[in-house]
């Protein structure tokens, strides 16, 4: 491949992200299994094949057990994966309290800074100590592996202060940082009592990569108003080298779905589906059972689609696989009620004997049967309140040539960037507006939907994941050669 080449073909690349694309899981007979890992960061890098990877990461459960975690590493190794073991204490304050009750709604908006848990100066002084030691403990790893030559790819906001333990070890690594959430206004950004300290860690990579253009330039801006640093084109400059900032969105490995559609145990699913659902239109909404999917708003606007369409009641379901998530996390817990409540109230306004309009599932699919679904259904519903990119929109648009579905696409997911042109797109705090977009995405003529697929297809199935890692992997291996050049001119 064009990356063997540059790079070298013994050349290795490792992928340091919190969550490994494995999940352990003990199993009836006491051993241990391992389950695909859920969310996008999983999903797009399985799809970079033709370089040499491996992982480092976060197995998914606590292992106290030192058997067990021998048992689990020999498992893991298979998939080219080493784990970092985690004990309960650090998985508490690390993964669900610094990174997923401060870090992640920081980055989405969610709640404005009176809201945030750093309030309690006790419990964020905890939760960052053990998110440095966590990052820590994942530098360590990486060094027990690391070969001179290396490229070391940190990814997401779990591992802020990755590169600069990674730099302390071997100041000449090449390390790479890349953001799979939104990195917020600098306005917001800087409420947080360790802002700056944060940013200092990061600029230690050679390259910063986001999703889009509006977050690298969210996260200039946080550097030049907090830390002082001067910008260029290229970057920010920091202890006297320039760090490259860039945008490289992210996509799927088509290909893929595209194939699975072509088994026959899929297309007997379709079958059933089809059979399942017929006479009725099927709006699917495929999303990690998360406060930022919008989940709430997205029941409220197909609430009101009925109100205001009583004739359809019976004609259309909204298909919802809710995928559980972060579930130790009491924010998710309450919203898990608050959805499932209005899911039971809309069902009991609107269904009748013969059909209920909601359907929804805390289940994960597994890929097949979600191949399957993304295929045969007529709408995807996206009402994302904040994404960084939201790859199930790719994964519609990649299922659907025969149906020539129709996306709603909200404007806060960073696929609305790329998809916008041939998507419904929609504010998702705008009941009304969205209620609208779901009878004119029922309406829609197949001229319209067949060319706007046409559209999203082409989009789709040339912005490959692999692509995506090849181009993100030779910036980042050629950074230090024009960069040194730029400084003494
Ligand atoms: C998002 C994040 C990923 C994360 C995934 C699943 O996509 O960007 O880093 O792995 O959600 O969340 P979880 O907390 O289960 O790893």
């Amino acid at each position: 491949s064009g990356l063997a080449d540059i790079l070298g073909s013994d050349a290795r690349i490792l992928i340091v992200a919190n969550r490994l694309p494995v999940t352990a899981k003990r199993n009836e007979e006491n051993s241990w299994d391992l389950d695909v890992s859920p969310g996008g960061l999983v999903s797009a890098l399985q799809g970079v094949t033709r370089v040499q990877m491996m992982w480092v990461g976060w197995p998914g459960v606590s292992v106290p057990d030192k058997k067990d975690q021998m048992l689990i590493t020999d498992k893991l190794k298979e998939k080219r994966c080493i784990p970092v073991f985690l004990d309960e204490e650090v998985v508490d304050q690390y993964y669900s309290g610094y990174c997923n009750n401060i870090l992640w709604p920081l980055f989405h908006y969610m709640g404005l800074p009176q809201d945030y848990k750093f309030k309690k100066a006790k419990d964020f002084k905890s939760q960052l100590e053990a998110y440095e030691k966590a990052n820590q403990m994942f530098a360590n790893t990486v060094d027990s592996i690391y070969e001179e030559g290396d490229i070391v790819w940190c990814h997401d906001y779990h591992l802020m202060m990755l590169p600069r333990f990674l730099k302390r070890i071997h100041s000449n690594m090449k390390v790479g940082w890349f953001l799979h959430t939104p990195f917020p206004s600098s306005e917001l950004y800087r409420a947080l009592p360790n802002r700056q300290d944060l940013l200092e860690a990061v600029l230690e990579s050679d390259l910063i990569g986001f999703h889009t253009y509006d977050y690298a330039r969210h996260f200039v801006s946080a550097c030049t108003s907090l830390l002082g640093l001067e910008s260029y084109l290229e970057g920010v400059e920091f202890n006297g080298r320039i760090v490259k900032i860039e945008a490289f969105p992210i996509g799927i490995d088509c290909s893929k779905f595209k194939q699975a559609l072509e088994l026959p145990g899929v297309k007997e699913k379709m079958d059933e589906f089809r059979r399942i659902f017929a006479d009725r239109k099927v709006m699917l909404g495929v999303d990690r059972f998360d406060m930022i999917k919008g989940l709430l708003q997205k029941v409220l606007a197909f609430e009101k689609y009925l109100e205001e369409n009583m004739d359809m009641k019976e004609k259309v379901v909204l298909l919802q696989i809710a995928v559980p998530t972060r579930s130790e996390v009491p924010e998710y817990q309450k919203l898990a009620s608050q959805v499932h409540e209005l899911v039971a109230r809309v069902n009991g306004r609107f269904g009748t004997l013969r059909t209920t309009p909601i359907h929804h599932l805390d289940q994960s699919l597994d890929f097949q049967t979600l191949c399957a679904l993304y295929a045969v259904t007529d709408v995807a519903l996206v009402t994302s309140l904040r994404d960084g990119m939201n790859l199930v929109s790719y994964e519609y648009v990649a299922c659907q040539e025969l149906n020539k579905g129709v996306l709603i696409l909200s404007e806060f997911a960073g696929a609305a960037q790329s998809l916008g042109a041939g998507a419904i797109v929609v504010n998702p705090w705008n009941v009304e507006e969205v209620a609208k977009s779901i009878k004119d995405a029922l309406a829609m003529s197949a001229d319209k939907r067949e060319e706007w697929h046409k559209h999203n297809y082409k989009l789709v199935s040339a912005h490959s994941a692999q692509g995506w890692a090849e181009d993100y992997v030779c910036e980042l291996h050629n950074t230090g050669r024009a960069t040194k050049a730029l400084l003494q001119t």
